[in-house]
């Protein structure tokens, strides 16, 4: 089939090389021209696992970028895929989602043929019906007749991009009439037969996806508040964890405990949809608490090395990883930034060390920036894991440079303690 994807980004180019890879001619739309030139040239313009190695294979026959959104009238199917960021103020800012909708109505105003719409972006509960719908409508065309319309919220992360988008553990297909449902249903089904399919409508399929999140985080801070409860009378939050796993009920995922979810999705969709309950009238004490925990657990691994060590001012810290998780160089809401930025503000001196992702721009020039774990621990007194890469159990054959020093474990990487390094974790 033709496909278009607007939105060139984690989630669009990510299923963008998929649906290449199954057969489909995909444009790619973008406003950035220095991200669609990169795509063109079979450059990955962020790293995800599998990502160059598709788009190398697919780039000038299956797939091509453009910025042009007259190229789109080919397409039967077109995928919004554009940010849906935070406002200062915890609300959603749907501002590149109203600019793409308002580039599709004229691509709509000139269709010749019936397109289906789906709304990929992850946008709050009655933004396609109020917002969306609205702007396309503006071409003269009518929703349900000249165009469908459909919301199909994206369940990907980042890290496992490609496999978790090859291996959909479902698909949720919100439509606002039956024709629009059966023509998404039946692309999938064609290319992802195992999938199970849900079909709802459009404002339920937008809650899906908040609710998944919200749900996601709640595990997390959850686990975090056991965890320093645990931490209080040595307690290994793990082996708790260890112990509740087989109830069914219960499940063992998304339980790990440290210092808390970062991420280009948890943290802005808990925020958004804390944001529209109140102005619901509603008041999310629950999802606020989840906030609230995951905003003061960073704190907590710098206040760890404070009990065990007094002052940090003058003190060599190393902090290993920058990337909100391993797997990726993706910055976005970082634990490591809150923990850097306390660090600096005790007066500690700081080495970072990450295998792929950069330092941010807000930190250049405060920190050191190391090209190897050795490079990390060699000058620090002071060890704190912020990302749980796997390269960093290499710690344990680095004992050589780690005499005296303390290690602190914001993320678990060693399932069993190293008998030859001195390591505390954030909450066991
Ligand atoms: P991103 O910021 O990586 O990419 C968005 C892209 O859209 C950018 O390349 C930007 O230049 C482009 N863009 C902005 N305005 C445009 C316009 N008017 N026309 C064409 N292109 C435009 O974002 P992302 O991480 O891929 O997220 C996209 C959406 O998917 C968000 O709503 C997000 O919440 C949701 N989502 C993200 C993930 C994830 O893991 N990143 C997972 C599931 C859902
Ligand atoms: C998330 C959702 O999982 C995904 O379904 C959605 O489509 C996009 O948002 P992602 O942001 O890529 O995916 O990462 P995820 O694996 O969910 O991790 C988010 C954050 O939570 C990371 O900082 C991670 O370290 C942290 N985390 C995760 C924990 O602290 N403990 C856990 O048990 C799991």
């Amino acid at each position: 089939m033709h496909l278009a994807i607007i939105g060139a980004g984690f989630v669009g180019l990510s299923m963008g090389v998929v649906l290449a890879d199954k057969g489909h001619k995909v444009l790619l739309v973008d406003v950035d021209k220095a991200k669609v030139e990169k795509i063109n040239s079979g450059i990955a313009p962020f790293y995800e696992p599998k990502l160059s190695e598709l788009l190398e294979k697919h780039v000038g026959n299956n797939l091509k970028a453009t910025t042009n959104y007259s190229e789109l009238e080919k397409a039967e199917i077109i995928f919004i895929c554009v940010g849906t960021p935070s406002k200062p103020d915890g609300s959603i800012d749907l501002k590149y989602v109203i600019s793409a909708c308002e580039s599709l109505k004229d691509v709509l105003k000139h269709a010749k043929d019936y397109k289906l719409i789906v709304v990929k972006s992850t946008v709050l509960p009655t933004t396609t019906e109020k917002v969306i719908i609205p702007i396309l409508e503006k071409s003269g065309k009518k929703a349900g007749k000249h165009f469908g319309i459909c919301v199909n919220p994206e369940f990907l992360r980042e890290g496992s991009a490609i496999n978790d988008f090859l291996n959909q553990d479902r698909i949720v297909i919100g439509a606002m009439d039956k024709k629009s449902g059966d023509i998404l249903e039946k692309f999938y089904r064609n290319d992802f037969p195992s999938s199970p399919i849900v079909r709802v409508d459009l404002r339920t399929a937008e809650m899906i996806k908040y609710a998944s999140n919200a749900f996601l985080a709640t595990k997390i801070s959850f686990i975090n508040e056991i965890g320093n409860i645990c931490k209080k009378i040595g307690i290994d939050v793990y082996k708790v964890v260890e112990g509740m796993k087989y109830d069914p009920r219960i499940g063992g995922h998304f339980l790990n405990a440290g210092i808390g979810f970062g991420g280009s999705c948890l943290p802005k969709d808990l925020k958004a949809l804390i944001n529209f309950a109140k102005e619901l009238g509603e008041h999310p004490k629950l999802l606020e608490a989840v906030n609230h925990v995951n905003e003061t657990q960073p704190e907590r691994l710098v206040e760890l090395a404070k009990q065990r060590i007094g002052e940090l001012k003058g003190k060599k810290v190393a902090v290993l990883g920058l990337a909100f998780k391993p797997g990726t160089d993706d910055l976005r809401e970082t634990r490591a930034l809150p923990i850097i930025t306390k660090l600096l503000d005790e007066g500690a001196e700081v080495i970072v060390y990450d295998p792929i992702a950069k330092l941010p721009e807000e930190l250049n020039g405060s920190v050191k920036v190391a090209s190897s774990l050795e490079e990390a621990i060699k000058e620090a007194e002071i060890i704190k894991i912020v990302t749980d890469w796997e390269h960093f159990k290499e710690l344990i054959n680095l004992e050589h440079y780690l005499e005296g020093k303390l290690i602190f474990e914001g993320r678990r990487i060693f399932d069993v303690k190293p008998e030859n390094l001195e390591i505390e974790g954030i909450c066991w």
